[in-house]
């Protein structure tokens, strides 16, 4: 099969990106962020950021084919992430790949979204992954581990029952008055602080399966704070670092135990791959290295760069290729494809022949 040179598009959440590969390389990839114009609502606000969407979106693919150093003409097909996401901003870039498709004349791939996240760790060198491959997948919107046998053929076999430790991170962050998103900055403080000072629950840790919950521990963190300020006011930053790695230290070692778990229970897995925007994090790096060591799982993927943890438009690309290889055709039907708000990775129907 030649490697088709693919403009993928993903437009889930709050940046809009369009990516240029051909296979697992990139040719361009640009993310432009609205976290400024969410910011001061605290969190995404879905028809802002469909208006934001459709305002940028001709000039990102624009950006995407100069960066590439490539024309329209070039391009051999188009990927789209159709689910999951927020429906008004899922809307803008699948209404966009379909036009593109249509003009341009060629094939349409329609990806989901946390695919692309497994996709964005997945190595460059060919058959460097064992499988099967136990997936860390760590985001704003998600948290799941799931057992994959080949790329296509998930199987999700813990989540978390509330919030996505992403989304968790940024809720402190917010207690802690650092502002929208967090996680990062809540992630540099807690290197500096002292996570034994106030030691905060392990969610989960007895319950036997490989599910996850952060609602209860960002509960306690918020009563933490609040008992803090009425003893002795405002806290001091030594004492906002010490419960940045309270939190961090807890909400961790909840995913590691669950981590653990999952790979007593598969035995056969070979890998272990990590994704998602909190992949970012060097101290769950540090730790999911640990475990694998541990478990003498031979493999440990995270994405090859910073910017390929968050949301790109590459890994929609990456996703799109390495569907095609494990045998996913194009969407057959281009004007019948509607965005999948929800979707689940075990319902991305990669044979899907609409
Ligand atoms: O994958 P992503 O870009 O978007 C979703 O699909 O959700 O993930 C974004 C999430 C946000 O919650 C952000 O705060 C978190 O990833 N994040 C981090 C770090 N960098 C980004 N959380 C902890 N530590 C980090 N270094
Ligand atoms: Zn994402």
């Amino acid at each position: 099969m030649s490697v088709p040179l693919l403009l993928a598009i993903d437009t889930s959440c709050d940046e809009t990106s369009v990516a240029v590969t051909r296979g697992l390389d990139i040719l361009s990839n640009v993310v432009s962020s609205q976290v400024r114009f969410h910011k001061k609502y605290g969190g995404v606000v879905p028809f802002l950021a469909q208006r934001l969407h459709s305002e940028r979106i001709n000039a990102i693919v624009d950006q995407a084919l100069v960066q590439a150093g490539i024309s329209a003409a070039d391009i051999e097909g188009v990927a789209v992430t159709y689910g999951p996401g927020l429906a008004p901003a899922l809307q803008v870039g699948l209404e966009k790949a379909k036009e593109l498709a249509a003009a341009w004349k060629v094939p349409l791939y329609a990806v989901d979204h946390m695919a692309g996240h497994i996709a964005s760790a997945w190595p460059r060198a060919k058959d460097n992954l064992s499988l099967p491959a136990l997936v860390v997948l760590i985001s704003g919107g998600h948290t799941e581990l799931v057992v994959m046998q080949a790329f296509g053929s998930f199987q999700i076999v813990g989540r978390t029952l509330d919030d996505a430790l992403g989304e968790a991170y940024d809720k402190v962050a917010v207690m802690l008055g650092l502002g929208y998103p967090g996680g990062k900055l809540v992630a540099q403080l807690a290197a500096t602080g002292n996570p034994a000072r106030f030691p905060l629950p392990i969610p989960m840790r007895q319950s036997g399966d490989c599910n996850l919950s952060y609602s209860g521990l960002k509960t306690a963190v918020r009563y933490l704070i609040r008992d803090l300020e009425e003893q002795s006011g405002p806290l001091d930053a030594q004492a906002v670092a010490d419960v940045a790695a309270s939190f961090e230290q807890s909400a961790q070692a909840a995913l590691e135990t669950k981590v653990q778990a999952a790979l007593k229970r598969y035995p056969n897995i070979k890998s272990l791959l990590v994704a998602g925007g909190v992949a970012a994090n060097a101290a769950v790096r540090k730790r999911l290295r640990r475990v694998a060591k541990e478990a003498r799982v031979d493999f440990i993927g995270f994405p090859r760069s910073l910017k390929l943890c968050g949301d790109n438009a590459a890994m929609i690309g990456f996703a799109a290729y390495l569907g095609m290889l494990s045998g996913q055709r194009p969407v057959l039907d281009k004007a019948e494809l509607d965005r999948v708000p929800y979707l689940s990775l075990e319902d991305w129907d990669i044979y899907r022949s609409t």
